[in-house]
This record gives C-alpha cells, structure tokens and sequence, in this order.
C-alpha cells in the first residue's frame, strides 16, 4: 500500500515538471510554425540581391521595401507600378512573398520586376528580413 502512493507521488511530481517546462519555453512550439528563416543573412542577401533596384526608405527601379510585410501588393502611392500589380489583390506574407519570390510572373502575369530567387532557405532569410524591418 506504502509503495503504491510513493509511486503516484513521483507521477504527479513528473507532471507538475513537465507543466512547468512546458509553460517556460512557449517560443519553442510557435517558432516552428513561424519562418525558418535568418534574417542576418537576409539582410545580407537583400543587399547582394534586391538593392540594385530597391532599398528599405526609397523607391529605385522598384518600391521602397520597409513595411512591405503586411501591406497590400502595388500600394506605395509615389511609385509607379505594373497595372498588373496594382490590380493584384494579395496581401504581402511570408507566403505571398516566397511565390512573389520564386516566380514573380506565376503570381501576377506581365508585372514588371524581371527577377526571381531560386534557392527556399535564401528566400526565407529575405523574407524573414523583410518582416522584421517591417516591425512585424
Ligand atoms: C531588376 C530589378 C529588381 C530586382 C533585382 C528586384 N526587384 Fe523587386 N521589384 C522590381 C520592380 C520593378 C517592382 C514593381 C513591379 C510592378 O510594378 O509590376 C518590384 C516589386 C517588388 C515587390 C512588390 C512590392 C509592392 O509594393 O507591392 C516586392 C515584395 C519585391 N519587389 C521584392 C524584391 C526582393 C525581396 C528582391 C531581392 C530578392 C527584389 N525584389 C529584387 C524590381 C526588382
């Protein structure tokens, strides 16, 4: 009888310890469903990749990037966009954007940015990148 509340002790201790670990390490369950990706090398692969044409505050050959996460394709009111992409109704996530990125033409046909990332993990470090310049 003695040996039998013993041994529930010690299951209900394991349990509170595992309650305890659990709730201390909430990021460790929702950072694998957010981006894989890093945005230190984002930031670098933005720089090698996009800022010939586009930088974080101002508009190049494409639109600005800051905030970009979030907001509606072809928004930036001083940039002159595609028809196409002003009549695109998508809003930029980290979905959107690795489609965008992969093969902006299979997203919206005849838009006018002339580039694409082949390799996943380089777009997730942009993207990441961008979301975070972004403050989301
Ligand atoms: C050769 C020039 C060029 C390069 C390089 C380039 N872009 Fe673009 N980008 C454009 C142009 C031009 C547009 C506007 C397209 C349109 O109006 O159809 C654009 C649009 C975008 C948009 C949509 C923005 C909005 O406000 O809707 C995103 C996001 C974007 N680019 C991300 C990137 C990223 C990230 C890179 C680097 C991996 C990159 N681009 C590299 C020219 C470029």
């Amino acid at each position: 009888m003695k040996k039998r509340n013993e041994s529930k002790i010690l299951i209900i201790v394991a349990m509170m310890w595992s309650a305890v670990a659990i709730s201390s390490f909430p990021h460790v369950s929702s950072a694998a469903v957010t981006s894989n990706g890093n945005a230190e090398t984002g930031k670098q692969l933005f720089e090698k990749r996009c800022t010939g044409c586009h930088s974080l505050d101002n508009n190049k050959e494409g639109p600005r990037l800051r905030s970009v996460y979030g907001r509606h394709a072809g928004s930036v009111s001083d940039f002159s966009y595609s028809n196409e992409l002003k009549a695109a109704h998508i809003v930029w996530d980290e979905q959107s954007l690795d489609q965008w990125l992969t093969n902006p033409d299979a997203v919206v046909p005849d838009n006018d940015m002339a580039f694409h990332v082949p390799n996943p993990q380089e777009r997730a470090d942009i993207i990441q990148f961008l979301r975070l310049s972004s403050g989301k």
